[in-house]
């Protein structure tokens, strides 16, 4: 194995960070990653708000989680089975928003592959992240209270709406990556 696939192999998702702050130079690493992903046609339908102000962080963590309280029963279960924490002491969030693009395939599709490239990056500097589909609740306009204040204090571009978030840090807590399935793939020669 070279070290792109030893990367991709022992990448997870850390849901345990310590309190050491995420350093400008290597969150520039990963942002310049991310924007290196192909999207279609070019488009990179994408905007990302790098935060590491603490009270943000929180602020975006307690609104989600206040909605998935009120809003998302099931949701709301598996924290509580994590432990009751929906960042995991993650001293960055980086938050992705995109614009619809009338493409043939929609705009997420060219955030997860940026979502992938800040991840991998990631793993291969040292530093964990986990993605946080739960942390879309506190933008959400109408269901959350803050969702128009996030989005503005974050300066989205007119027409960008929150897509995903990555939660990054240096990991406190490891585990291995989800077992590797390979009964879903077929070939056909
Ligand atoms: C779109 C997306 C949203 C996710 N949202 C969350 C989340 O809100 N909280 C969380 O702890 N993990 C979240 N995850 C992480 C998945 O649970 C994790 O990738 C999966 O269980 C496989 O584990 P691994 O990444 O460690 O291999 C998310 C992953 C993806 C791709």
């Amino acid at each position: 194995m070279n070290d792109t696939l030893n990367t991709i192999a022992n990448r997870y998702s850390c849901r345990g960070f310590s309190s050491q702050p995420v350093s400008k130079t290597d969150l520039e690493i990963l942002v310049r990653a991310g924007v290196q992903a192909p999207s279609s046609r070019g488009n990179a339908p994408w905007y990302l708000a790098v935060v590491t102000n603490r009270e943000l962080i929180d602020q975006i963590r307690d609104s989600a989680f206040e909605v998935i309280t009120r809003r998302d029963k099931l949701g709301y279960q598996s924290i509580m089975d994590r432990g009751g924490d929906l960042f995991y002491n993650a001293q960055a969030l980086i938050v992705v928003a995109t614009k619809p693009t009338h493409d043939l395939t929609p705009a997420d599709f060219d955030a997860g592959l940026l979502t992938g490239n800040i991840c991998l990056a990631a793993h291969s500097i040292g530093l964990g992240t986990c993605i946080c589909g739960f942390a879309t609740h506190a933008f959400h306009v109408f269901k959350s209270p803050d969702g128009e204040r996030f989005a503005k204090q974050l300066k989205f571009p007119y027409g960008y709406q929150m897509t995903v978030a990555i939660l990054v840090g240096h990991p406190a807590k490891t585990k291995d990556q989800h077992p590797t399935d390979t009964s879903s793939i077929r070939f056909f020669e």
